[in-house]
């Protein structure tokens, strides 16, 4: 049985939603966790202290071990202080899930920059300023578990979430990163793109068989897996949505390799455009470029 007993905790945003689904899933799994909720609106107005208290209680009550913090992830300070609570209660953070989120959706053209300045507030520098001051406590001790909540609108796009999907995007990069510099100290951080029907998401007005399906709780096991001692995984990014789990990750296609000592033409490029796009050969990237140019280098010479 996978447990966490000893193990501290933080999720944001877990007031609500998948956050109090991976809160109490973790603590009933002997976790200590700090339950962090802001306890806005969808679109970020607001604060109420009850969403965070509800779900502690929720965790004592299983006779689980929990304590609310009300910070906003959204500014250097919250992003302290909310790690700083499990360190001043536990002493230690050792999994920090980044779950708190908002939506202000609008077309581009009619996107406001504020909204832009906000969404990515809470959810690039919400996760930025929270995983930083994670960071330090986890490489010092050698062990650390990250996952920060991406989505399908970053990963694919969606029509009227530019601010949203690209603020989701930004977190896989920083993942990519932080994967391999935590890797020799055992701070393994993962993404989850979730599927689930939440007040964010609202009544999606699908089948209702089909929504009923879109339950949060099917995606916390993925993401309590991710945070354990078990998984060796990290820099990846799984999706999870009504019991159904898959991979996502970037590919470059083979390509095609021209002449560089004799140079190449517009012309060229684009006679082989479509090789070059062809997504039926293709490889996961990898961290460095090096290698992929030398081997296309190599066929050429052969
Ligand atoms: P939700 O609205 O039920 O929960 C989000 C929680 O974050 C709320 O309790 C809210 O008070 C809290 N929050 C908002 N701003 C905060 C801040 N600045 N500081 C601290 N807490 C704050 O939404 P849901 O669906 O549970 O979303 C959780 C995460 O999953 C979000 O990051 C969302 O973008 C992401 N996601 C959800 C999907 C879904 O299908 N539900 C799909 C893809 C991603």
């Amino acid at each position: 049985m996978i447990r966490f007993d000893g193990k501290v905790a933080v999720v944001t945003g877990a007031g609500a939603g998948l956050g109090r689904e991976h809160a109490l899933l973790l603590a009933s799994r002997g976790a200590k966790v700090v339950v962090n909720d802001l306890g806005g609106a969808v679109n970020g107005e607001g604060g109420d202290k009850s969403p965070a208290d509800q779900v502690v209680d929720e965790i004592k009550a299983a006779g689980g071990e929990a304590v609310a913090n009300y910070d906003s992830v959204a500014s250097r300070e919250g992003g302290a202080a909310i790690v700083q609570t499990a360190i001043d209660t536990w002493g230690r953070i050792d999994i920090l899930i980044c779950n708190a989120g908002v939506l202000r959706d609008k077309s581009f053209a009619k996107a406001e920059l504020d909204d832009f300045e906000f969404v990515f507030g809470v959810h690039y520098f919400g996760t930025l300023y929270c995983a930083h001051a994670a960071w330090k406590h986890m490489i010092e001790q050698g062990f650390g578990r990250m996952v920060f909540t991406t989505s399908i609108a970053g990963t694919s796009g969606n029509f009227g979430q530019s601010n949203y999907g690209s603020a989701k995007m930004g977190m896989i990069g920083l993942m990519n990163t932080l994967a391999i510099e935590g890797f020799k100290k055992n701070v393994k951080v993962n993404c989850i793109s979730p599927g689930a029907l939440t007040r964010m998401t609202g009544n999606l007005g699908m089948d209702e068989d089909f929504m009923a399906k879109l339950r949060p709780e099917l995606v916390s096991p993925a993401v309590a897996y991710l945070c354990s001692e078990e998984c060796e995984a990290t820099g990846a990014t799984i999706t999870a949505a009504a019991g159904g789990y898959g991979r996502v990750h970037m590919f470059e296609t083979r390509g095609v390799q021209l002449d560089p000592k004799a140079g190449v033409t517009i012309e060229q490029f684009a006679e082989n455009f479509a090789e070059i796009s062809d997504l039926s050969k293709a490889d996961p990237c990898t961290p460095g470029a090096e290698g992929k140019i030398q081997e296309r280098l190599d066929k050429l010479a052969s």
